[in-house]
């Protein structure tokens, strides 16, 4: 290094490192055995690819044959090397969620030992993926209770639009629980996010006093845990709040939500809890900026799901909770967030976490220019609705375990 630093001739161009060879046991039994497409790969795709990819799906290409994989081997080799599929930002390690799409290491050394191969597959039976194509239902849960228009939008080709606020009166003539929702976007070219709040009327004023339905991209419809529901009561208002990010061409946008109701009351009220701040300041240039804040459970409860959100700069978030015997545990860690794709993370078992815990969320920002997705590296960022500014923004939906449904306010905003 001295002499081609120095420019001067170099006298021993190579030379033998110490190490010890690497091996790789399971590509090595993968080739002696061989992967067969319909037995070993055709699942793995069926479980965590074809239900995007598929027509009708938001993959951009239907994985719908064998000859379709073989088309798209290569950009599927990339990109499950750099880990951009499937999209699935939480940590394996923590936590267990519904509708996971994470790979085990195991699946992801069957697919890329097989693209790795010759990709033949047997003739002489049926291609699994034709015979399992996916048909995409218009609402994915079945057809509403009530499908509820959202007012059309018109969107300039530029600039920068402030949130839309849309008052809306209850299309029910009697109370009603819901018990689940399906927000359907109308233009993902430009829509950023969807969030349905319930108004009520205090002293002459609307105020915000609950959570029903969000949407953004990434999100599907949600169900509601099993006995909880959101009540919507006679003389109670939605909000919407819209907000769109032009794309360089006029756009309209014309969203629906449809909402699936309870026959009868259930047994609780699905509550949305909030941690945010608005405190943080990230420095410019900061690859690693950090900011946490905690709340105290006030009353045992069962947590349902979680879902982190910042925005553009956002690299990592994480819930924890410390349980009054002082036991620590981590719910859910998102180490590789990314704002294309936001998700309501539901646990496969609620966890029950007993009053006097102590719930925190840990963020970190990446504000350099290594972040591809940074608007602008030189500036010190706060907080703000656009996505060239920032946001702390944690919700979780839990259960009373001591109450009844009941139709006091369904936030409980940190401490
Ligand atoms: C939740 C939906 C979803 C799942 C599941 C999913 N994809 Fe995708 N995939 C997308 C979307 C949306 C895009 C286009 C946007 C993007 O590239 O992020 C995409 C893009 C791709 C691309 C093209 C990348 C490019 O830059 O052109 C490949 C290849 C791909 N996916 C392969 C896979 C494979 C292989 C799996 C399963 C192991 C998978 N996807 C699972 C939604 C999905």
């Amino acid at each position: 290094m001295e002499s081609l630093l120095a420019g001067r001739t170099i006298d021993e161009p190579i030379v033998d490192t110490v190490g010890c060879r690497l091996t790789f046991p399971v590509r090595d039994k993968h080739q002696k055995d061989g992967l067969t497409y319909e037995k070993d790969v055709a699942p793995i795709l069926m479980t965590k690819c074809v239900g995007c990819h598929s027509k009708g799906g938001i993959g951009p290409f239907a994985l719908s044959s064998h000859r379709k994989v073989v088309g798209w081997s290569e950009m599927m080799e990339e990109v499950l090397l750099n880990r951009r599929m499937p999209p699935w930002q939480a940590d394996p390690h923590y936590g267990r969620f519904q509708h996971s799409l994470s790979l085990t290491a195991e699946e992801r050394q069957v697919l890329l030992h097989w693209l790795g191969g010759s990709m033949d597959r047997d003739q002489s039976v049926e291609d699994p993926l034709e015979q399992n194509i996916p048909v995409h239902k218009e609402w994915a849960l079945g057809t509403p209770d009530q499908v509820i228009p959202i007012p059309e939008q018109t969107i300039a080709a530029t600039g920068i639009m402030d949130y839309l606020h849309i008052q809306m009166d209850l299309p029910f003539d009697q109370d009603v629980w819901v018990k689940g929702y399906d927000i359907r976007p109308g233009n993902t070219k430009v829509l950023h996010h969807i969030i349905a709040y319930i108004l009520e009327m205090h002293d002459g004023q609307w105020e915000r006093r609950g959570f029903l339905a969000g949407y953004a991209p990434g999100m599907g419809p949600e169900e509601f845990p099993l006995n909880s529901g959101v009540l919507l009561k006679q003389g109670q208002k939605l909000e919407f709040e819209l907000h769109y990010t032009t794309c360089g061409t006029p756009e309209v946008d014309q969203s629906q939500m449809g909402l699936y109701l309870h026959k009868t009351a259930p047994e609780k009220t699905l509550h949305t809890g909030i941690i945010m701040d608005d405190s943080f300041r990230i420095p410019p240039q900061d690859g690693n900026f950090k900011h946490s804040r905690t709340t105290r459970i006030k009353q045992d409860i069962v947590l349902y799901s979680m879902n982190p959100h910042m925005h553009l700069r956002g690299k990592a978030m994480r819930f924890r909770v410390k349980m009054p015997d002082k036991s620590e545990q981590i719910l859910l860690s998102v180490p590789d967030y990314n704002f294309n794709w936001q998700r309501n993370y539901r646990l496969t078992d609620p966890l029950r976490i007993p009053g006097g815990s102590v719930l925190t969320v840990d963020a970190a920002w990446d504000n350099s220019p290594l972040n591809t997705a940074n608007p602008d590296p030189s500036r010190q960022v706060g907080w703000g609705d656009q996505s060239f500014d920032e946001m702390f923004f944690a919700t979780y939906h839990f259960t009373v375990e001591a109450a009844e449904n009941s139709s006091k306010s369904q936030f409980s905003l940190a401490d």
